[in-house]
């Protein structure tokens, strides 16, 4: 059967959950990839953010959320009055997906099959984490977290109980970072920037 679980080492902590991510070939994006991203910040936090997968830059320093979209993130969250060291970050995904063009890695979107070949390092890392609440950064970290498809626009900014499966921790969805970066040009981004500072913040008040 396909999927990271026969990598995953059983009742292992983060820091050995990250060393045996390198050897993860439960799905073919590991291949062209250079590297594995896990996760980074505190096993302790009370806070842990869900993205989508690693980006480019992601891939190429082995660490997630340092890319453009990572960036902006880490604005938002300090912008929500959270102290970005004490957050637990990681992906719902952990190779990054793209399409080769030229000298440029276009980034694809992880199919449903990534997601669920992937989500035995999520649900391991849920395990060893004891967080008041898991934000989820978009549709496939929602998709990961809750096991279906959801909607950013109608169901974000709500604290959720029980929503996630395998953690009694509360949740809640938001949009993604990279959603929010795409808007620069456009008229309505220092809204949409304003409503995911507000989601963070609501979640950071849930979180106790
Ligand atoms: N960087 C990440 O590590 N994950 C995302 O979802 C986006 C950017
Ligand atoms: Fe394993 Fe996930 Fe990488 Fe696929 S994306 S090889 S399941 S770590």
């Amino acid at each position: 059967r396909p999927g990271a679980q026969q990598w995953v080492p059983e009742g292992a902590g983060i820091p050995a959950l990250r060393e045996a991510a390198k050897g993860c070939r439960g799905c073919e994006l590991w291949e062209p990839a250079e590297q594995v991203v896990f996760s980074a910040g505190p096993p302790s936090a009370t806070m842990v953010l869900v993205g989508e997968q690693p980006g480019d830059q992601e891939d190429r320093r082995g660490m997630p959320f340092v890319g453009p979209a990572g960036t902006l993130l880490v604005q938002a969250v300090k912008d929500a009055g959270i102290d970005p060291a004490t957050v637990y970050r990681t992906n719902a995904v952990k190779h990054f997906r793209f399409e080769q063009r030229g000298a440029r890695r276009i980034h694809k979107t992880p199919e449903t099959v990534h997601i669920t070949a992937c989500r035995p390092w999520l649900h391991a890392e849920l395990g060893e984490l004891s967080p008041g609440i898991v934000v989820a950064l978009g549709a496939t970290a929602g998709r990961a977290l809750f096991g279906r498809a959801v909607r950013i626009g109608a169901e974000r900014g709500r604290v959720l109980e029980g929503a996630i499966a395998d953690s009694d921790a509360k949740s809640l969805l938001t949009a993604h970072p990279s959603a929010v970066l795409r808007m620069q040009r456009d008229p309505g981004y220092d809204e949409a920037y304003a409503a995911l500072v507000a989601d963070l913040r609501t979640a950071a008040a849930a979180a106790g």
